[in-house]
């Protein structure tokens, strides 16, 4: 006789399967884990409790009652990550091709309500080929409910995304509305239509991988944060992303061992080269102040003129925001400046101390900057980082030029602590920009003009390209040497740890989007 004993069992076998040996074997050949592989590896080992495993879709159309899976397509439930709670939900391609049917939908929102409630982070594993077409607009309800809870949970917990499959149409805007994507390069893609309605839309030929791959999304649009070779090395970095993060919006990221690296602070003292204008390896700066090996880069392939990551000092997660002289001079532009500005709210967020390294030039001038609205953009840098209330201390390594002086977390829009090195040049422009305008007239009536031209650059370098002006007026709180930035830090970031400030009663600020 059967017994319900026996009954649970086959379920529970048949729910393990997915979509059966065959659909399996097939994802394996694509080179992707399925999405229980997935969350084991993920995941600490044992400690995964699913929820919502014997659910079935309620969809007859179609044929659809003939073809019942147990889970319907997305596994979901919690468990922790170096011991730290997370929940998650992994879509299982094997089943449906992971498409998103009412109650896949309901799974995923159940456990988001659950997350935000708990205060626990959610990781999503996205593999799905979309709105389950046989349920039509129940479908495309389901991925609402799941944008609404993405909206809500924002700011309250980390959310993170990372793309293993397909990802298109609406579906992309779940991803996109989490706090960080990853993709997994040749085997997955995000776009709002695919290569066949591009052509007979705008008649361009483009490969999915071109058109929404993890590259083209890494480099061009910035819509990825990070991209990963295979499955395991994007779960690998997820998980160090989450090493970085506090559980929720009321905690503080947790407190790591670390290693000091004094001898990289020393090599701080050289690194600033002679002439103004030869770039250098804001890398090395980072690596002269944060814990060894704890620099963890976000955004690395998109503007790369701006650097940001996650380090830890003295073991501690604080944010990097770094302009780049090897990129572009290091210049704010649209990309970089948005690039920017999402991260400071990130941080901001969720209480991780930022830590800005200036060597700016300005505002990256020209048509295309200005049509594509470096205004707006660069307007966010300076709203986000006038907004945060994080402790925000500044290091101005060498150029803090113009309005780019102000953006990056100056003194005047509410930094904590201004450092700025001996190097430091804290002006309106460059010497020689400067000098061709407010002593053209003199320039242009000098027997020889090239050398009136030095002469007056040298006078205007001497009284601004230094930091002294600026930390006459206490701009600047202390000039410091290299080489003790990382000590100054480590007491920076411990005085202002427990950081109060009072916000102004609004329902909220209007950020220049
Ligand atoms: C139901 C689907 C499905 C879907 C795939 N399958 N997509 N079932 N609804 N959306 C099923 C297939 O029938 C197949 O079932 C199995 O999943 C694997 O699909 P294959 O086509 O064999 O796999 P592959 O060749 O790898 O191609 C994957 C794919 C392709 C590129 C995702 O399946 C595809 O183009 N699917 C349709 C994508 C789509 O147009 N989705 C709707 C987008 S609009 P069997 O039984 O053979 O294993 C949308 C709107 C969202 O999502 C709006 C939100 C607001």
């Amino acid at each position: 006789m059967r017994t319900i004993k026996d009954d649970l069992q086959r379920k529970v076998s048949e729910a393990l399967e997915g979509g059966g040996k065959k659909r399996i074997k097939s994802q394996h050949e694509k080179k992707k884990l399925t999405a229980r592989e997935r969350i084991n590896y993920l995941l600490d080992e044992n400690s995964f409790e699913e929820m919502g495993m014997l659910v079935t879709h309620r969809t007859s159309d179609f044929g659809m009652d003939k073809q019942v899976y147990y889970g319907d397509g997305v596994v979901t439930g919690y468990g922790t990550i170096d011991g730290r709670p997370v929940y998650i939900f992994a879509q299982d391609f094997t089943v449906f091709g992971g498409s998103l049917s009412e109650t896949h939908a309901e799974k995923i929102c159940k456990i988001m309500d659950q997350a935000v409630k708990a205060g626990v982070p959610i990781i999503g594993l996205n593999d799905s080929g979309g709105a389950r077409i046989q349920e039509g607009v129940r479908s495309l309800g389901g991925y609402a409910d799941i944008f609404y809870r993405n909206v809500q949970a924002s700011g309250v917990i980390p959310q993170i995304s990372a793309i293993m499959g397909p990802c298109a149409g609406g579906a992309v805007y779940s991803p996109a509305m989490t706090d960080f994507t990853f993709m997994v390069q040749n085997t997955s893609y995000m776009f709002v239509t695919g290569p066949n309605v591009v052509k007979t839309v705008t008649n361009e030929n483009v490969t999915a991988e071109e058109l929404g791959g993890a590259n083209t999304h890494a480099v061009k649009s910035g819509v990825t944060h990070f991209t990963a070779p295979n499955d395991v090395v994007c779960l690998d970095q997820v998980k160090k992303l989450f090493s970085y993060l506090p559980q929720n919006n009321k905690l503080a990221p947790s407190k790591l061992a670390y290693v000091l690296g004094e001898e990289y602070c020393e090599e701080l003292e050289n690194i600033i080269p002679d002439s103004p204008n030869k770039p250098y390896d804001m890398h090395l700066v980072i690596k002269g102040i944060i814990d060894v090996d704890s620099f963890f880069e976000v955004h690395e392939q998109f503007a790369t003129n701006i650097i940001v990551g996650f380090a830890r000092l003295g073991g501690r997660s604080v944010g990097i925001i770094a302009n780049q002289p090897m990129s572009l001079a290091g210049v704010l532009d649209v990309n970089s400046s948005k690039k920017a500005a999402r991260f400071t709210r990130f941080c901001d967020a969720f209480n991780i101390p930022l830590l800005v390294l200036v060597d700016v030039p300005g505002f990256l001038p020209g048509t295309e900057q200005e049509w594509n609205g470096i205004i707006l953009n660069g307007a966010k840098l300076l709203y986000a980082l006038s907004e945060a209330t994080v402790p925000r201390v500044t290091v101005i390594t060498r150029k803090a030029y113009g309005g780019a002086y102000d953006v990056m977390n100056s003194k005047h829009i509410h930094a904590d602590i201004n450092y700025a090195w001996p190097t430091a040049e804290i002006a309106v422009m460059g010497a020689k920009g400067a000098s061709e305008i407010i002593f053209k007239k003199e320039i242009s009536e000098a027997e020889h003009p090239d050398q009136k031209l030095i002469e007056k650059e040298k006078e205007y370098a001497d009284k601004f390209a230094n930091p002294f002006e600026a930390a006459q007026r206490g701009f600047i709180d202390e000039v410091i040497a290299p080489k003790d930035t990382r000590r100054k830090l480590l007491k920076a970031f411990a005085i202002l740890e427990n950081k109060v400030v009072s916000k102004p009663d609004r329902k909220h600020g209007n950020i220049p989007l």
